[in-house]
């Protein structure tokens, strides 16, 4: 094995579809020895610290035998090294040979293997190739990164030795098939879970999709019994509970973001009251946790009943109490792959979700560039601020900003806060001026404050797939805009192969089921029509509707099945051509 080519570049800008990109990648061969350090080589730098860079990743390394591959396959005779912006371009060291964990020496310098090379669009528009980035993943070529554990000094020419092979013998090609392509193979996770020197962006890749698949099976499960073995007040009106299982058997695991089923027996209710609460700590805890408002009547209805289960829990629940839950589920959850720049907006009660995000982050040691942006109406009510704080005194990554709307004499600036007002899309824009290029965002409160920043979000030109949002009530149409009225029609634009029709009678439109979807209130929103739904897991009952001809199934098993003659929407499919009141 062989080093025949160092090559390096500092970031510069480089025009790319009518805009300037910043990226590293052109790299070029340079004479001499150079310096490996554990962050990168000297002279070496990327522009997309996300995305590549570190520790983990200081040094890429691409083998001569895939130009010749690449030549062959793209008929091309220009390549030079580093046209594949690696840092080695190597001899002797193929992706399906070299194994996630093994270590070399070249020159003075001790280098491991930590994950294979995780490609970005940067590099098509570097080989002047569209979508470049997925034929080298399906090439099975992809390289490899090398984290430096001894410093020293490298140079083209030099012998690359095998100092230690790693002992779980998962090749570079194996890792990055099982990353891309095989996410059914838990068994392939489990093994690569197995390699020590494996990085932590791939521990948690493969952990997540463990999780997840784990979660997926328990949804189905039976209510199960949990203890309340703690009641923390967080302000004047929210409290945690924290919850244990009465049997001897572990949790069921959960993803940052989802929520946990309740099904309360409260006195003087004539059938249970089911309800669901965000879990708020971050997973893999001995303890779930909620964190609950208690809702007086509203302010314009003051002789209205208050929220019955969220009084029923604040006054009569205790520790030592029992408490019906089924297991976790909820489709707003972090991504747990991603790794670009999260930004966490929530208002009121609608942290809980958040807060359990932010600590899933801090907990995992992931370096993601995090903002929680809260707002509150003042100190009074405001839940885990000083914890927030903390959290971001304490990580370089995490960024706090709260605003409260009317805060009280004794809420202080700088210390309680750090604005007034209320948190919408001009505060993120203030905050973070690049947010609407690089950021996934995660939206929860009221509804006017969701509305009103999932439309200043998306003026601001966020891909709306990047914003994800939870409602604690009915959705009350976040898309108006898109809302479909007039005569009756056929919709059109996502018609799909399948037989089978949906008609939303009172909307006068009718689909042909389309199977990539989730659930037929999935199929009503991608015709332009806003149903009510809150939880959008058979929880809630907001999504009911009559269901007035045909026969429907279950993809998620409702907590309880609604009346015959109706059917829940965010969690069936049609089974024949059906016709529904929406
Ligand atoms: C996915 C999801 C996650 C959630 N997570 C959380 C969480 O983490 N924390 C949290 O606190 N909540 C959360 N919620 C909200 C929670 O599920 C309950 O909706 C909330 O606690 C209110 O329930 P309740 O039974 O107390 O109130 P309800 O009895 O349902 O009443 C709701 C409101 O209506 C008013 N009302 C009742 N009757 C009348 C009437 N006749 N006329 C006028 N007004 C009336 C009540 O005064 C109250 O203000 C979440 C909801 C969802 C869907
Ligand atoms: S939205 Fe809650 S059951 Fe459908």
């Amino acid at each position: 094995m062989k080093l025949l080519s160092v090559n390096v570049s500092l970031p510069k800008e480089v025009p790319h579809k009518g805009k300037m990109v910043r990226t590293g990648i052109f790299k070029e061969p340079v004479e001499g020895r150079i310096a490996a350090r554990t962050l990168n080589l000297d002279g070496d730098g990327q522009a997309d610290l996300v995305g590549h860079g570190g520790e983990m990743r200081a040094v890429l390394v691409y083998s001569r035998e895939n130009y010749d591959y690449w030549a062959k396959e793209l008929g091309r005779g220009d390549f030079v090294f580093g046209q594949f912006g690696e840092n080695f371009t190597v001899e002797g060291m193929l992706d399906e040979h070299i194994h996630v964990g093994d270590r070399f020496r070249i020159g003075t310098t001790l280098f491991e293997v930590s994950q294979p090379r995780v490609p970005c669009y940067k590099l098509a528009m570097k080989m002047r190739v569209e979508g470049f980035y997925a034929r080298l993943l399906k090439s099975g070529r992809p390289g490899f990164y090398f984290r430096v554990l001894e410093e020293g000094e490298v140079g083209a020419g030099d012998e690359i030795r095998l100092v230690e092979s790693d002992p779980v013998g998962m090749t570079v090609r194996e890792v990055s098939n099982l990353l891309y392509f095989e996410k059914d193979n838990l068994d392939g996770a489990r093994n690569a879970l197995r390699i020590k020197a494996l990085s932590p962006g791939c521990v948690r890749s493969f952990k997540t999709r463990l999780a997840k698949a784990e979660v997926g099976s328990k949804a189905h499960e039976q209510f199960r019994t949990l203890l309340v073995t703690q009641k923390v007040p967080e302000s004047e009106n929210i409290t945690s509970f924290y919850l244990v299982p009465e049997d001897a058997n572990p949790l069921d695991p959960f993803l940052p973001g989802q929520f946990l089923p309740l099904k309360l027996d409260i006195p003087g209710q004539y059938q249970p009251i089911l309800r669901t609460y965000s879990l708020s700590d971050a997973p893999q805890k001995d303890y779930y946790r909620l964190t609950i408002k208690r809702e007086c009547a509203p302010p314009n209805q003051p002789d209205a009943y208050p929220g019955v289960s969220s009084t029923y829990l604040h006054d009569q629940v205790e520790v030592g109490a029992k408490l019906l839950a089924k297991a976790p589920r909820g489709r707003f959850v972090l991504d747990p792959e991603g790794e670009a720049p999260v930004v966490l907006l929530s208002a009121g009660v609608g942290l809980t979700p958040l807060i359990s995000m932010l600590n899933a982050i801090v907990e995992s040691g992931s370096q993601r560039p995090t903002w929680f942006i809260h707002g509150s109406r003042n100190g009074r009510v405001h839940a885990m601020g000083e914890r927030v704080r903390e959290i971001a005194r304490a990580h370089d990554n995490i960024h706090v900003h709260i605003r409260y709307s009317r805060p009280t004499a004794e809420d202080v600036i700088g210390r309680d806060y750090d604005d007034r007002g209320h948190v919408d899309a001009a505060v993120v824009r203030q905050l973070i001026p690049e947010a609407n290029r690089v950021c996934d965002f995660y939206l929860c409160g009221p509804t006017p404050f969701l509305k009103s920043l999932f439309d200043g979000l998306l003026e601001w030109g966020v891909p709306e797939h990047r914003i994800h949002y939870e409602f604690f009530g009915p959705a009350s149409a976040l898309k108006d805009r898109e809302r479909v009225s007039g005569p009756k029609r056929r919709a059109g634009a996502l018609e799909c192969c399948e037989e089978i029709e949906v008609t939303f009678s009172r909307s006068g439109v009718t689909a042909n089921w389309n199977p990539s979807l989730e659930s037929i209130l999935d199929l009503a929103e991608a015709h332009g029509l806003s149903p009510d739904y809150s939880c959008r897991s058979g929880v809630c009952h907001t999504c009911v509707s009559d269901l007035q001809e045909g026969e429907v199934e279950y993809v998620l098993e409702p907590l309880d099945l609604p009346d015959p003659g109706s059917v829940l929407i965010c969690c069936s499919k049609p089974k024949t051509n059906v016709v529904v009141d929406v």
